[in-house]
Parts: C-alpha cells; sequence; structure tokens
C-alpha cells in the first residue's frame, strides 16, 4: 500500500486497501493515466493501450511519421490546452501574445508521508501521521514556463485519494488562465451511469442517475456557490452496479463556489471526467512568480456498490474534513425560534420558548434571524451586527443571562456575507457590495453581496464576529447565506482581474472561517445558504453540520436526506422537527414521524412549543429521551439505505449499525388498502451474530386490531440472527394512517 515509483517504467503506482492507481510517464515525457479500479499490484498494463491510428486524432510531433500515438486517444493524468486533444481539457491558458497553449512534460517527483496542504483553500487532512502519504508530480510547459504540481493524497486504508492542482508560471511574461480543473480522470474502458444530486431551493439533492451519452453532460453552479441546484459530487457506476455490489467512482469536490463537472464520452467510448473551479466568467492573471491553486478533489472507488461508496466518504467527510471538535460530539438538541416568530419576537417571547423547551429538555436555543439592526424584514439591516434593542432591550445579555439560567445554552443566527442597502454598512461602503458599473444590480432577498475578496472587508468581518462572540455567551453560530452572485464586479480590482472576484470571494469567505473557526473552537458553527444551498466538503472544513434545506417537511426531508447521504455523513445532517400544517408543503405528519426523521440528522425543534398540546409535549420529552438513548447507533453506526425514494414509493427505510446494536427507521409514505406485507431485508449485520428486538416503536398509525394492527410490544424481545435478518429479513406490522413510522432497535446479544 501506498506510493511506489518505478524508474525503470516511470510507472507510478498509488496502492489503497482495495484500488490500484497507476500513472506512466511515457518517452516523451508526457504523464498519461493507465489505470484506477480494483487492486492490480504492480500489474503490467502495456497491453492496455496498442499504438493505433484514429483519423482525425493528431500525432505528437516526435510521432508524425510512425502515427498512432495521440494525445486525443491516450489517456491523460492531466490535460495540455490546444496541442491535439480534442477531448474535454483541464486548462486554458494564454501568454502574452493572446496563444493559447500548453504541454506538459515530467521534471521531477516528491513522495512523502503525511498529507500536502492547500493554501487558503479547505483540504482533507490526516487524523494520524501515517495515514496518508503525498505524491507531488511536477510538469513544466517549456515554452511559457509555466509548472504545474499535480498532488495526491493517498489514505490508502480509506480507498480514498485526494488530487489538486497548483500552477506556477516559471516563466518570464505574465499569463492568463481560463480555466483550470483540478483533476482529469479517464477511464478508458466501460460503460457508466452518472449519478448526481440536483435540485432547488427547499427541494436539494435529489439523487438522478441516468447512462451516459456518447456526449458531454454537465453537473455544475455559476452561482458563485455550490448551490442547491448542482452538489459538487458525483458518481459514475456499472450499469448494474446497486447498494451492495457494482464498480463505482466518486468525485467530491472541496470547494463551495461556482464549479463544473464535465464528463465526456469520446468517440472510442472512453469516458473523462474533468472538473474544478466553473470556467465562466473565470480567468485568473498569473504574473511571473505567481501561483495558483485549485481545489481539492476527493477521489474513491469501490467494487462493492454504492453502499460502501457512501459509507467511506461518509467517514471521511467526518474525519478527515470536518476539523471541529464538534465533530464526533453529540450537538445540543436545540429550539430554533425561525418558523416560530419568523421577525416578531422580544425578549419575553423568545423566553417563553425558551422556558417551554427546557422544560420539555431541549438543551439550547437558537435565536434566528431578525436580532440586529432594523432588522423587521428581510429588506434591511443586513451588515449591522449590533442588537436591535427596539426587540431586545438591554441587548444579548439579559436575554442570554435568562436562557442560561433555565440549563440552556444560546446560539445565535447571522449572515455575514451579505449587506442590505438599507443598512448603516451600506451607506459607509457601498462600494464594498459586488454591482457592476452603470446598472442596477439584480436583488436577491433585496440583499447584496459583499466582496469578500477584498481584505479589508474580511478584517471587518472577522473585529465584528469577534467581538460579538467575545462579548456575549454565545455556543453556537448558524452561518447563513441567502443568495446567490450576480453582477460580479469588483471595484477593488483592476479591469484585468475581474475574472478573479467570484473565486477571490470564495477564498475570503475561507479565511473568514478559518479566523472565526480557530479563534473560538469552543463554539459550534452549522453552516446554512437558504438551507442546503452550500452543502458541500468546503464548508464541511469549517463547519461539522449544514442545515440541509428550508424544507422542514418530514416527507420531502426523506428525499432530501436520501440523496445528501451519499456523500456526506449524517452528524453533518441539520434537521429539525417543525410544525403542522408545514410551512413549506401545508403537509400534516405525526409529530413523532416528524422527530424520525429529523433524528437521522443533528436533530432540534423548530416551532412554537407552547402552541403544543399536553400530549404533545409528552411525546417531544419522550422524542428527546429516545434520541440520546439511540444517539450513538444513528450517529456513529454505519449507514445503509434500505429503499430509493424515487423507485419505492410506498415507504423511505434505512439503517444504522455498531457493532453491538442496529436501527432501522421507516416512513410509510402511500398506506395501501389490503395491504402488502412490509418486508424489509436488513443489512451490515453479523451473519453469526444473535440480535434482540430490543424495542420495536410505531408511530403514528391509525391501525387497529380489527384491520390488522399488532401489539408492537408483542415483538420486542425476540431473537434472531444476523442472517436470518438479511436474507431472510423481517417483516413488520400492518401500518394504515398518514405517514406512520417505525424504529425497530436491535441489540446483539
Ligand atoms: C434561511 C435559513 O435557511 C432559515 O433557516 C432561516 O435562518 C432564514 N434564512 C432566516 O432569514
Amino acid at each position: 500500500m501506498g506510493i511506489q515509483f518505478n524508474s525503470a517504467t516511470g510507472v507510478f503506482a498509488l496502492e489503497t486497501a482495495h484500488t490500484s492507481y497507476h500513472m506512466q510517464v511515457d518517452e516523451r515525457g508526457h504523464l498519461l493515466h493507465l489505470y484506477y479500479g480494483r487492486t492490480i499490484g504492480q500489474g503490467n498494463l502495456s497491453a492496455l493501450y496498442p499504438r493505433a491510428d484514429h483519423g482525425f486524432s493528431p500525432d505528437y510531433y516526435a510521432c508524425r511519421r510512425e502515427r498512432g500515438v495521440s494525445p486525443d486517444v491516450l489517456p491523460q493524468e492531466y490535460t495540455g490546452c490546444n496541442v491535439g486533444d480534442f477531448r474535454l481539457s483541464c486548462l486554458v491558458v494564454r501568454n502574452e501574445a493572446g496563444a493559447a497553449g500548453a504541454d506538459f512534460v515530467y521534471v521531477s517527483h516528491r513522495i512523502e508521508s503525511g498529507k500536502y496542504a492547500l493554501e487558503g483553500l479547505p483540504s482533507a487532512h490526516a487524523e494520524t501521521g501515517d495515514e496518508v502519504s503525498t505524491l507531488c508530480i511536477t510538469l513544466r510547459d517549456f515554452v511559457t514556463g509555466l509548472e504545474l504540481d499535480l498532488l495526491y493524497g493517498v489514505f490508502a486504508d480509506q480507498d480514498i485519494i485526494t488530487r489538486a492542482a497548483r500552477l506556477r508560471n516559471n516563466g518570464t511574461e505574465s499569463l492568463r488562465l481560463e480555466k483550470v480543473a483540478s483533476l482529469c480522470l479517464d477511464l478508458p474502458f466501460g460503460q457508466w451511469d452518472l449519478i448526481h444530486f440536483h435540485g432547488r431551493h427547499a427541494m436539494e439533492r435529489q439523487m438522478q442517475r441516468t447512462p451516459l451519452a456518447s456526449a458531454i453532460q454537465t453537473v455544475s453552479s455559476t452561482r458563485g456557490a455550490s448551490s442547491h441546484h448542482h452538489n459538487p459530487f458525483v458518481i459514475l457506476c456499472d450499469r448494474d452496479a446497486t447498494e451492495t455490489a457494482g464498480l463505482c467512482y466518486g468525485m467530491m469536490l472541496v470547494y463551495s463556489g461556482s464549479h463544473r463537472t464535465d464528463i465526456e464520452v469520446d468517440q472510442n467510448g472512453s469516458t473523462r471526467l474533468v472538473s474544478g473551479i466553473h470556467d465562466e466568467r473565470f480567468s485568473w492573471q498569473l504574473k511571473p512568480g505567481e501561483s495558483f491553486t485549485a481545489p481539492e478533489a476527493l477521489l474513491c472507488c469501490t467494487t462493492s456498490g454504492l453502499t460502501d461508496l457512501s459509507q467511506r466518504y461518509q467517514h471521511f467527510v467526518r474525519h478527515n474534513i470536518c476539523r471541529s471538535p464538534y465533530r464526533f460530539k453529540r450537538r445540543p438538541v436545540l429550539i430554533n425560534n425561525w418558523e416560530a416568530t419568523y421577525f416578531q419576537f422580544n425578549t419575553e417571547s423568545i423566553c417563553r420558548i425558551a422556558e417551554k423547551a427546557a422544560s420539555l429538555g431541549v438543551e439550547m436555543l437558537v435565536l434566528d434571524d431578525g436580532w440586529f439592526g432594523k432588522r423587521n424584514d428581510d429588506n434591511s439591516g443586513l451588515g449591522d451586527w449590533f442588537v436591535n434593542e427596539e426587540k431586545l432591550p438591554g441587548g444579548l445579555k439579559p436575554l442570554i443571562e435568562r436562557i442560561n439560567a433555565l440549563g440552556m445554552k444560546f446560539g445565535i443566527w447571522v449572515e455575514p456575507e451579505m449587506i442590505s442597502e438599507d443598512s448603516d454598512l451600506y451607506r459607509a461602503h457601498h462600494d464594498w457590495a459586488l454591482t457592476l458599473p452603470g446598472r442596477d444590480p439584480a436583488m436577491g432577498r433585496d440583499q447584496l453581496v459583499l466582496d469578500m475578496g477584498r481584505q479589508e472587508v474580511v478584517d471587518y468581518l472577522v473585529e465584528v464576529l469577534s467581538d460579538l462572540l467575545r462579548n456575549n455567551h454565545i455556543e453556537y453560530v448558524k452561518w447563513d447565506m441567502n443568495r446567490n452572485m450576480s453582477d460580479v464586479y469588483s471595484r477593488a480590482l483592476p479591469p484585468e482581474r475581474q475574472g478573479e472576484v467570484a473565486h477571490r470571494y470564495m477564498l475570503g469567505v475561507y479565511r473568514l472561517l478559518d479566523t472565526l473557526t480557530t479563534r473560538f473552537p469552543q463554539v459550534l458553527f452549522e453552516g446554512c445558504a437558504g438551507g442546503g444551498g452550500r452543502f458541500d466538503a468546503g464548508m464541511l472544513a469549517y463547519f461539522p453540520q449544514i442545515w440541509c434545506s428550508d424544507d422542514t417537511d418530514a416527507i420531502e426531508r426523506l428525499i432530501i436526506q436520501h440523496g445528501t447521504s451519499f456523500g456526506y455523513p449524517i452528524s453533518a445532517m441539520g434537521a429539525h422537527v417543525s410544525a403542522c400544517p408545514n410551512h413549506q408543503t401545508g403537509r400534516t405528519t405525526p409529530l413523532w414521524t416528524r422527530a424520525v426523521v429529523a433524528m437521522s440528522g443533528t436533530f432540534g425543534y423548530e416551532l412554537d412549543l407552547g402552541k403544543l398540546s399536553e400530549e404533545e409535549c409528552h411525546q417531544v420529552r419522550q422524542q428527546i429521551e429516545t434520541f440520546k438513548q439511540l444517539y450513538d447507533v444513528i450517529q456513529n453506526g454505519r449507514y445503509y439505505r434500505l429503499s430509493d425514494p424515487s423507485r419505492q414509493l410506498r415507504y423511505t427505510a434505512w439503517q444504522t449499525v455498531t457493532d453491538t446494536e442496529s436501527l432501522v427507521s421507516l416512513v410509510l409514505t402511500h398506506p395501501e388498502a389490503n395491504a402488502r406485507p412490509l418486508h424489509l431485508c436488513l443489512q451490515g449485520l453479523e451473519e453469526d451474530a444473535l440480535y434482540r428486538v430490543e424495542s420495536l416503536r410505531i408511530y403514528g398509525t391509525t391501525s387497529t386490531p380489527e384491520n390488522g394492527a399488532a401489539d408492537a410490544d408483542a415483538y420486542a424481545g425476540a431473537v434472531y440472527s444476523g442472517s436470518t435478518l438479511m436474507y431472510a429479513g423481517y417483516t413488520l406490522p400492518r401500518m394504515v394512517g398518514d405517514f406512520p413510522s417505525v424504529q425497530l432497535h436491535l441489540v446483539r446479544v
């Protein structure tokens, strides 16, 4: 395992527990990709790419007579620019004469233990010293002097290979980068399905699976954020891959801005994936001596199907991307006032919510939008991060003292990257907003985006937010971001650098987050962008959790959380129980079903608890106790999807498994008349181990003994082998009604 270089053959072999990744420096010095897939050890791959002349695929100059050696046909590790490979390219670079061209050849390489870091960008880290080794291959274009470092972090036990690319202008002319991908992945053979996660505000990360066409398909965002619309995570898998079998490749960007992943199936049936910062309106001036680093990407390959791929990403993101001290801790059960009050609250109404919540076992109150500036609706106040004393007389301190006196922690909402026109900050610094000269800007939620690429803007926010956190006993911050970036123009940059604004914005955001999370490690930060509009590995490097979606409807959440689970851990998914009828869909679901769904996330409440009946309050108390009891198996267990909500419309089921217990959760989404048996084959258990049904809880069913209801208590205590539960399965009692749910808790005996 690890990284080997064979100087006789020029082959680099990256070996993980179950996969091999091979590259080769060819006779001309070009770095070819040879293979990525199931382990082949030091296998000889020379038979894979016989010389063959393909019409209209040009040869390298040195091979112009013998023919059949074309950059357009051979798999590339990172493409050049404008030098004969007509497939997707990684790079567009121009010199001062306007000539676009680069042809990289091998110069040197370094193999080191430990993990490389990327200046200014989030990236994976090692938890232990010997967990990862780094390969850096340096290539050079001898005409421009442009040097390219290809970086590989090999996390052998985890079957994860990280990649990044760094460009350095070692020439004498200024260069303009018009496209810089993080990676290229050529899969010369095989036919693949593409799985990606699309959506919209309040309906993010819906999984979609389609066979790749002989064309270019794109998953992207030009919104200045990774977006609600296309997550920067894709999977290519065998056409017949399932949850439990088949070859799958994952590619996840560690980046939160505009991104683009193109996948091309070319004339020879070969597949190429190129991914990185979106190149629309992007350009970056690289003067002699300057460098540019493209964000990191996380590659994973498994032959064991989609569940294995997901578990590897879930584990890696939690252990090696998240840095927060909270990543392995149980987060406090919180009550957020947003859907309870929106902007209409004051100290007294917040304290009433907190008192009720404390009496039911809630551990933290989060004061959402509206506590600052002149913020009585969403048309004003962003930028003025000082307390609105009309709502909160005496400021935050007396409120926090009262909350703390209830035995609860206090958390607060901020949206630092934005500015309202109607704010003191805008009146003082209108040039800090991104707007185009001479044009009325497009407005989103009546707010503008701050130019986070400006040093003074980030410095200002560091100080304002540090004061807020220093002067008040705040233990949690919800960091929101509620519009996408248009009118991208910085008043601080010269014309030739305007193509840099969107990426400089992200670098500024990362600097701000890095400073604050380092300065205030005791604060639990939750990311948010109008729900899940920036749910990505870049943000998770700073925030151990992200509000999954502004859609709090439990039934829609099943689809959102299902899609999210393909790449991200449960511990990162912000999820709350909200009121019914639900504020987004108008749907009514049982209170317990809402809790079963929210428990498969960070778990909290977002409703006016004062409006609940005594019976409902009793349920809330029980839910919090249940969450605490089941916390370990839910949040630390291996995660299995037992259904696909896009195909299996009747129910959604999922399971988590530790070495000692397992929890199966199911929500019945379409009850049936004369219902067929609800039968599940469980996963992830030890075949020979015995499991006792600790409890079977059925919530919200209107079944009666007459229409087939079972006494759930009668199921408790039964013992089954793991193989019985996995292969023969388990049949749940019949349920009817609107959206009943089940928690089946098994304990290994
Ligand atoms: C969008 C968030 O996703 C909501 O939870 C809430 O915080 C609002 N913004 C407040 O403006």
